[in-house]
């Protein structure tokens, strides 16, 4: 699949930061990070899908100035354009800058920074999609959604929502995203990761959203599977996320191909790579290896995440040309 053209468009940026990165950025900072962040192996140590939450906000506590920032997306966007990606759309969380002191304008103009410099090097493009965190709450949403509208940014295309689902009820979000929505943005919010089908349906009858970030577990309900390949919503499928936090035993129990067959539009997602001992890369080689899928397979998924992303038109038609 190396010569497949790849596009990204659910994966968080602090959640792209290696074990490496994460400590070189600590030392640099003079910052001390908490040792049950790493393995002895020095990879991240977390148990479940909520301790892995916990991880994520250590590793992130890393990243302390606008020049990091800058320094997480190069680093990331060049790993992604080695593995031939093209375009890769990132969430990046206002929550976790502001926690490290860092302002809203400096952490959109730091991953702006590291974008401009990996198209230079590598040719690859990104855009910015701003996320509010679930488990923080409504009132910081709205924060978030606040800045989000007050200090437009080129290449910020988007608004989403990750986060623990079992938190709050999407309706609770509502007035965050419609502003967002209201404003021109296009929105996606995580549902149906580690909450069932509900979880899905109340977001798609509460919040605007385009696309669902994962979604996966559409497939418990028939007939809202059949809801989402009607209405030809995009689900932002992170297979290797997915098993590496037990929802899935592995790649051939995941339903990707079962989503696929039942008429979706799939994309495909490493969602916080390093954690989950992925990449886009190699999500693309394990999900063809398992289904079968050859390169022409690959490429209308790649074709799939490029008409559902949220940049304008002009690049869409670009980059869809490129595959
Ligand atoms: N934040 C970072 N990764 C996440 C995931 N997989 N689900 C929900 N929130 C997240
Ligand atoms: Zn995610």
């Amino acid at each position: 699949m190396k010569t497949v053209k790849k596009a990204e468009l659910h994966v968080h940026l602090e959640g792209t930061t290696t074990p490496a990165l994460v400590k070189k950025l600590a030392a640099n900072n003079g910052a001390e990070l908490d040792p049950s962040t790493f393995k002895s192996d020095g990879e991240f140590s977390w148990s479940d899908f909520w301790d892995f939450l916990r991880c994520y906000d250590k590793a992130a506590a890393a990243i302390q100035s606008k020049d990091d920032y800058r320094a997480v997306t190069y680093d990331y966007l060049k790993r992604c354009a080695l593995e031939n990606t093209i375009y890769v759309e990132t969430f990046s969380s206002p929550d976790h800058a502001a926690d490290a002191g860092i302002s809203y304008t400096d952490h959109l103009e730091g991953i702006a920074a590291g974008i401009d410099d990996a198209r230079r090097d590598f040719g690859i493009e990104g855009r910015i999609i701003v996320t509010c965190v679930r488990h923080l709450g409504p009132e910081k949403a709205n924060s978030v959604a606040q800045k989000f509208v007050e200090y437009p940014h080129p290449y910020v295309v988007g608004f989403g929502m990750g986060g623990d689902e079992a938190q709050y009820h999407p309706k609770d979000f509502a007035p965050a995203f419609y502003k967002a929505h209201d404003a021109g943005y296009k929105t996606t919010n995580h549902a149906g990761e580690f909450g069932d089908c509900q979880s899905i349906r109340d977001t798609l009858t509460h919040l605007p959203v385009s696309r669902i970030g994962h979604g996966v577990r559409a497939i418990e309900d028939p007939n809202l599977v059949s809801e989402l390949a009607e209405r030809q919503i995009p689900l932002e499928l992170c297979p290797g996320s997915n098993i590496a936090t037990g929802l899935y035993d592995g790649y051939e129990q995941h339903p990707f191909d079962q989503l696929k067959q039942a008429g979706c539009v799939v994309t495909l997602n490493s969602d916080d790579p390093p954690f989950f001992a992925t990449s886009i890369g190699k999500e693309y080689e394990r999900v063809a290896a398992v289904n079968g899928y050859d390169e022409q397979i690959m490429r209308q998924i790649t074709i799939n995440s490029l008409k559902s992303a949220f940049c304008d038109d002009a690049l869409k038609e670009k980059l869809i040309a490129a595959v």
